[in-house]
């Protein structure tokens, strides 16, 4: 059994010594065992190029170490110091309106100057010799949240790079991205470009593809520090931690085997019960990422969550509620963004473990609490969590879907996965969020939301499925383009017009709609017409009235359900009732408002409860209470904001 790992951002830098001895028994009392060291420190380690100041770092490994606190290193990559944009002036990003960025800020360089590469190189290569052999080094952290792209003349001769590399020769370049169209052909490689500003609509398969081509290119930033820390420590592992967000330009699912731990920051920025499912959401998602193993939590917010424009502060037990929520869905621990709020800086407003009041707070008697109560879950590790329903998700997709070309902007890839997702976390339904083209061979029910893009290979893996026995669920605007964003002809949702037999003919976008049944859409409706399928529900009213709106195709073994518009949560409810019915997810009674993940090992098994509700809640669960150390007997009464894991 081991420890769950619990602690944060560790940024003594910003402190004088004297604080140091205080951190270290602070921490001790929390319960802290693992802090992320150095992600901003580059200027503190290399005040001048080529000079280092490791001895206030290894004053901090050392105390850290004594305090039985290990160290995630972290290579401070995300952030060069000013004399490096000074020198390098050709390293600074420049964004899509040609605007070169200036130091200021962090993330303020372009990964694919050369420049950067060999400073980042340089610094990576100095920590690994000197700490290799630390006690407290127990992880490596490799940059900070991967996500800066730039349009510099640098990113372009690495986007022309990687397009020979994708397609070869002009002549299929030219054919993916429809450079016919506008008169967009290229006959030389030097005259392509990255998707800089420009008169209107950007050619959508550039765009796309640029995208890829930044993953890629960050992944070999981060694969070229790994080599470096491998090199020194081979039995360290290596991670970084990824941000989510639609701005993000790295495709999480393709960098997970390169990392030998997921991590994932997670900062929910809604204030009410959206932020519960928000943190189910990402974490279902790293553990997806994961391929179904353990993950880490890196950064949460101890307090209050600053979402840009305001705070969200968290209610007392909040934080506690939200750190079992990822630890039940497979976090190996709990971090937070920072050990000690800042005081001065661009994020002084951000909670920290220790806030500026000081420890004899709330907040941190809270985290105190946590970190006493994490061993008693230790026996988690190493069980599955357990997922009938599959729910696809694709960077690619959604990239795709930001483009600015499409019939309506308010299809948000996002908020359609959520939706789906939402419907079973409201039920205490287990579900894994995974890559279209993953084995769904165990999952009885498969949902596709919204998934614009989809392969060849994907939609013939899906439809494979669906013929040996599976249940599916389409949402609407799927399968409509193929892997170089254009449209599969012949009736839309092309890739699964077959399996959920239907041929769309046209889109309707609308602010609401009815159906048949009394409930109700919005957003988007479609011209549906039957080729094999039969209507389970249909428009009311509007120029649809009476056309299909959900259908039902039995295909070969199994059943094929699609539905053309947002459903409002009530009916999508409904419908996900009526789609689990045939498909054998099993249905459990839960009252409003509580969260639950079960847990399985063998022959053992946990259920974890979480109520975030504001009123008592019974559920029919016994056996032994992980967190009070007791046996419970069903009806297990959930005290609001309470929570329980049971071993049966
Ligand atoms: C991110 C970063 C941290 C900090 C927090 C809070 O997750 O990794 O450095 O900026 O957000 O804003």
């Amino acid at each position: 059994m081991t420890d769950l790992y619990f602690g944060g951002d560790y940024n003594p830098e910003q402190w004088p010594p004297e604080v140091w001895k205080d951190d270290v028994a602070l921490m001790r009392q929390a319960g802290v065992n693992l802090v992320t060291l150095g992600v901003f420190a580059w200027s503190s380690l290399e005040p001048e190029p080529g000079r280092y100041e490791f001895g206030w770092l290894d004053q901090v490994m050392d105390l850290l170490h004594d305090g039985g606190v290990q160290v995630d290193l972290a290579t401070p990559t995300a952030s060069p110091p000013p004399w490096f944009s000074l020198r390098h002036p050709d390293a600074l990003p420049v964004n899509a309106s040609g605007v070169r960025l200036t130091h200021g800020s962090r993330d303020t360089y372009c990964a694919c100057a050369p420049a950067y590469r060999e400073a980042a190189a340089g610094i990576a290569t100095a920590l690994a010799e000197r700490y290799a052999k630390h006690p407290a080094l127990a992880m490596w952290h490799v940059h900070n949240e991967y996500g800066t792209s730039c349009h510099c003349d640098h990113a372009a001769a690495a986007f022309r790079r990687w397009l020979r590399g994708r397609y070869g020769d002009l002549d299929r370049l030219n054919a993916a991205w429809t450079t016919a169209f506008w008169s967009q052909g290229y006959a030389d490689w030097e005259e392509i470009q990255p998707p800089r500003a420009t008169q209107y609509l950007v050619n959508p398969t550039q765009a796309l593809d640029f995208r890829r081509f930044w993953s890629d290119e960050l992944l070999d930033a981060f694969r070229e520090q790994k080599a470096i820390l491998r090199s020194f420590t081979p039995d360290v592992p290596i991670t970084t931690n990824f941000v989510f967000g639609g701005w993000v330009p790295v495709n999480q699912a393709r960098w997970a085997a390169e990392v030998d731990l997921v991590a994932i920051d997670h900062y929910p920025g809604s204030a009410d019960l959206g932020a519960e499912e928000q943190t189910a959401f990402g974490a279902d998602l790293a553990r997806g990422w994961a391929g179904g193993r353990s993950w880490l939590l890196m950064e949460q917010a101890a307090g209050a969550v600053n979402d840009g424009h305001r705070m969200h502060a968290k209610e007392p037990g909040r934080m506690t509620r939200h750190s079992l929520s990822h630890i039940a869905r497979g976090s190996r621990g709990a971090l937070f963004f920072q050990w000690r709020a800042s005081r001065g800086g661009a994020e002084m407003f951000h909670s920290g473990m220790v806030p500026h009041v000081g420890a004899d707070s709330r907040r941190f008697r809270e985290l105190a609490e946590f970190g006493a109560m994490l061993p008693r879950l230790a026996e988690l590790e190493g069980s599955e969590v357990e997922a009938d329903v599959a729910i696809l998700w694709d960077a690619e997709a959604w990239w795709a879907l930001q483009a600015t070309h499409l019939p309506s902007s308010d299809l948000d890839y996002l908020a359609a996965v959520q939706a789906a997702h939402r419907q079973f976390w409201a039920a205490g339904i287990g579900v894994d969020l995974v890559d279209p083209g993953a084995d769904l061979s165990s999952y009885k029910l498969v949902v596709v939301p919204g998934l614009y893009l989809v392969s060849d290979q994907a939609a013939a893996s899906i439809a494979r499925y669906v013929e040996g026995g599976g249940h599916l669920l389409v949402t609407y605007f799927s399968g409509i383009v193929n892997e170089d964003a254009q449209i599969r002809l012949g009736g839309y949702p092309g890739a699964f017009s077959e399996v959920l037999g239907v041929r769309v003919e046209e889109f309707h976008p609308v602010a609401a709609v009815g159906l048949a049944s009394g409930g109700r859409g919005r957003l988007w409706s479609e011209h549906v017409n039957l080729a094999g399928a039969d209507a389970v529900d249909r428009y009311a009213g509007g120029v649809l009235d009476g056309m299909p709106a959900i259908t039902r195709n039995a295909y070969g073994e199994g059943v094929a359900w699609y539905v053309s518009t947002q459903l409002e949560d009530e009916a999508y409810g409904a419908l996900v009732g009526q789609v689990m019915q045939g498909s054998g997810v099993e249905r459990i009674e839960l009252p409003a408002g509580v969260e639950m993940v079960r847990r399985r090992a063998g022959e053992s098994a946990w259920t974890v409860l979480i109520n975030h509700g504001e009123v008592e809640a019974a559920v029919l669960v016994s056996g032994f209470e992980l967190l009070s150390g007791t046996a419970v007997e069903s009806p297990l009464k959930l005290a609001a904001g309470g929570q329980a894991v049971v071993r049966a």
